[in-house]
């Protein structure tokens, strides 16, 4: 198909999307809130009072969505942490803590566990979604290397209940994926919210309480 119809197709389908809709009435800043917000619905998982990090937090819904859940009485700002990272840079959202660089540096690391400052996170978002070469091992190579950094992460910083939900694409090293999961977690499973595009393989995978500790 010719590049401009492609690109026509691709304006259709988005004006045409219901989500997009929704997610321009409800004020936010992309339709990928609602994988988060089905998700949510389903394993409670945003709480007031948590600390929160959200890897690949640009244009910023899911931040948006989960200031919005830990927010107090209007303009009394937030009970609990949320802290957001992404190569790109966000428009600010209140009360988010915003960390510009690219999550597989260990500077950036540092730099998150200087803002947590010791504490214990309760939830670990990761959206990444890595730029894709369109060379299928290479970029399996590229979302595989950002799951094991979010698992490590997660090992390192969760709360024993807490809870790492993180974009995988199916394929793409999707069984390893779920084995390291499974090794993980006590609770495992595997998630395609209604938002999420049927021809796109994009699947989240959520892991509940670690085990290997109290
Ligand atoms: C699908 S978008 C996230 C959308 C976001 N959850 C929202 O609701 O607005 C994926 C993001 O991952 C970021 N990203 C890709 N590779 C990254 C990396 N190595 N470190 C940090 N962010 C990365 C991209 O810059 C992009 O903003």
């Amino acid at each position: 198909m010719a590049k401009n119809k492609l690109n026509k197709n691709w304006l259709h389908d988005h004006i045409n999307d219901p989500f997009v809709k929704l997610a321009h009435k409800e004020g936010y800043r992309a339709r990928a809130v609602y994988k988060l917000k089905e998700i949510d619905e389903q394993e409670k998982l945003i709480k007031p009072g948590q600390v929160i990090v959200d890897l690949g937090a640009t244009p910023g819904s899911w931040s948006q969505y989960v200031r919005n859940k830990l927010a107090g009485a209007a303009g009394g700002g937030i009970n609990g942490t949320i802290i957001g990272l992404d190569l790109l840079p966000m428009e600010p959202i209140a009360d988010v803590h915003f960390i510009l660089g690219d999550f597989r540096e260990a500077a950036m690391l540092a730099e998150l566990e200087q803002v947590l400052a010791g504490r214990k996170v309760d939830v670990v978002l990761s959206d990444i979604a890595p730029n894709l070469s369109g060379i299928a091992f290479v970029d399996a190579a590229g979302v595989e290397h950002i799951i094991e950094l979010a698992l490590e992460f997660a090992k390192d910083h969760l709360k024993p209940s807490g809870c790492l939900l993180v974009k995988c694409f199916n394929g793409t090293g999707y069984n390893e994926n779920l084995a390291k999961f499974r090794a993980t977690f006590k609770t495992v499973a595997s998630k395609k919210p209604k938002a999420s595009k049927d021809k796109s393989s994009e699947i989240f995978l959520f892991g509940r309480g670690l085990k290997n500790s109290v």
